[in-house]
């Protein structure tokens, strides 16, 4: 009800805050006997982790992950496995100034109605942070789901108004932005430090592909695949919209052109990106997903704050200025968290 689980045969409970003590995860379901090294947990949460160039913000958590429970001689035991990240370099100093004030763009304003109290340090639960603790969980879900052949890659291929035309996988992770084409990603760093001299962000266009997936996942009608892909991405702070295979340009198309075409080895081409009818087809699932740009900014804004009298705010301290490169590992965790929630309740539907 209160909305900090996700997902039922694979499920997983965040907590924590960006300032408080720790974030973390409870992650119930996963199936015993996957043997998991620890550093492959941490490769993902140091994917996820501010850093990477003039893009992004100076907060430097070393977010090492301790595994409680649920892990025995580098194997899943299928009893809960509790991970936390203890929150090291928090600096709520930076934020006393905005204790009373709604930042323009960000989750205080709307919290405070809800909730009546909010903890302003850093976002709260709000924060980017939080997603470090679905960074872990999905780590041990892409594990599962290595078992079973399949693999995803998300990457950036828009940002500050810059596209890349073409995906290279080795390019992703040799740059700031993780775009998918070099020179557009150089483009992009120069407009992106460009905007932040001038106290500003950029957002952008993350796009994932998962490949191998089997014909027949997904259970309609209310938790399509695609739905429940778009459920679980919208989950992530600053995301916009998700779109599948043609997206949104498929309604501008013709149904001669839309249709995805097959012969006897299957579909000739992709533009329902991998989905119909809630299901997946067997083709790669492609889904794009629009990044707003960081709200926190130092350009000069105006708001109010806690009695309603309209202030000026000016955000310094470390934030992204693109939250793109950020969001991609993201990204891929919460579709491995939904792939591995899907196969499970296949299997359990054909036993
Ligand atoms: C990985 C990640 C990092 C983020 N970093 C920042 C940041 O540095 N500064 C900021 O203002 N917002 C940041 N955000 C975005 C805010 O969390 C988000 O905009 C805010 O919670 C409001 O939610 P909404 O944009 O979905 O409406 C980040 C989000 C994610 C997922």
């Amino acid at each position: 009800m209160v909305g900090n689980t996700f997902g039922k045969a694979f499920s997983v409970t965040t907590f924590g805050e960006s300032h408080g003590g720790a974030v973390g995860v409870v992650v119930d379901g996963a199936r015993p006997g996957v043997k998991i090294d620890t550093e492959e947990i941490q490769v993902q949460l140091d994917r996820r982790k501010p850093g990477r160039g003039g893009v992004a913000s100076s907060r430097r958590e070393p977010d090492r992950v301790n595994i409680l429970s649920g892990f025995c001689d580098g194997k899943t035991t299928g009893t809960p496995i509790l991970m936390i990240l203890y929150n090291k370099d928090a600096d709520s100093k930076a934020y006393e100034h905005l204790r009373n004030v709604f930042r323009p763009g960000h989750a205080d304003y709307v919290y405070m109605k809800k909730y009546g109290i909010r903890d302003w340090r850093g976002g709260g639960r709000s924060s980017g942070r939080e997603t470090a603790a679905r960074v872990a969980a999905g780590a041990i879900a892409r594990k599962c789901l290595q078992h079973r052949g399949i693999s995803l890659l998300a990457y950036t291929r828009a940002a500050a108004g810059v596209w890349c035309r073409e995906v290279k996988p080795d390019v992703i992770e040799n740059n700031a932005l993780r775009a998918c084409e070099e020179k557009a990603s150089k483009e992009m760093e120069a407009r992106i430090a460009n905007l932040q001299k001038q106290g500003d962000s950029a957002g952008g266009v993350v796009e994932c592909r998962i490949r191998n997936v089997p014909p027949g996942l997904g259970a309609p009608v209310f938790d399509k695949l695609d739905a429940c892909l778009a459920a679980a991405i919208f989950s992530i702070g600053a995301v916009k919209g998700v779109e599948f295979g043609t997206g949104f340009a498929a309604a501008e198309m013709t149904g001669s052109e839309h249709n995805d075409q097959m012969d006897g080895n299957g579909f000739l081409t992709n533009n329902a990106g991998g989905i119909l009818g809630g299901l997946s087809n067997g083709e790669d699932i492609v889904f794009r997903v629009a990044v707003k740009p960081t709200p926190s900014i130092a350009h000069p804004q105006q708001t109010v704050d806690h009695e309603g009298c309209v202030r000026t705010v000016e955000i310094e301290g470390r934030h992204d200025a693109c939250i793109c490169p950020r969001i991609v590992p993201v990204v891929e965790a919460m579709a491995c968290l939904v792939l591995e929630n899907h196969i499970k309740r296949h299997a359990a539907l054909m036993a």
